[in-house]
């Protein structure tokens, strides 16, 4: 069995971006499975913190995105950039110097908004960090998902035709998996 870690930009319980996690949890393949991984209990990023005085979440943190064989990202944009909450689990998972634990991990990002543009810049910075993490990244389908709140349904579920988008970056994702981990 793969372990893909689920990772969602978003702190709020009636979160877009968290529906649009579930539902791609339920379009992965036979072999695979979702683990979500929490990042909101965790201190910001502070180096001084790296000795006894460290914090639980972050060893938390660590562990569980070492222990996962890729990593999907699902997140709002804020102010055409990722949410702090975010940025802050890359950094923490980053370190120490020399022991990050995403590197060579195969990444997938999703970004959803109500607004037009998908979420593309908040797309685009996390992929930036995704680079310098040494975190392969799917290219395309791009994922923006523009105009989600006409795409999520009153009970969560997403809509048919977005669905079917979807599933075609599952499955395009899962190509780019078992060619880098073959
Ligand atoms: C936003 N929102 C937003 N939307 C967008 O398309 N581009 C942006 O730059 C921003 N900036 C922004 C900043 C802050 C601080 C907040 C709280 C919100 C709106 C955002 O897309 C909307 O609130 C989404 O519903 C957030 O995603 P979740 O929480 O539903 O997953």
């Amino acid at each position: 069995m793969k372990t893909i870690g689920f990772i969602v930009g978003s702190l709020r319980k009636d979160s877009y971006n968290l529906a649009v996690a579930k539902d791609f949890a339920k379009l992965l393949p036979a072999g695979f499975e979702a683990k979500f991984i929490e990042i909101s209990d965790l201190p910001f990023y502070n180096e001084d913190l790296e000795n006894d005085a460290m914090p639980e979440s972050w060893k938390r943190l660590r562990t569980e995105v070492a222990a996962v064989d890729g990593i999907f990202f699902f997140s709002p944009e804020y102010n055409r950039s990722v949410p702090a909450a975010l940025k802050n689990a890359l950094d923490v998972g980053s370190r120490p110097m020399g022991s990050s634990v995403w590197g060579g991990k195969p990444a997938l990002v999703v970004t959803a908004s109500p607004g037009g543009v998908g979420g593309f810049g908040a797309n685009h910075h996390l992929r930036q960090s995704l680079v310098f993490l040494d975190m392969p990244t799917l290219q395309q389908p791009e994922a923006y998902i523009g105009g989600i709140h006409n795409l999520v349904k009153e009970d969560g579920t997403i809509v048919e035709d977005t669905e079917k988008f979807f599933q075609l970056i599952v499955d395009k994702y899962i190509v780019f998996f078992n060619k880098l981990t073959a």
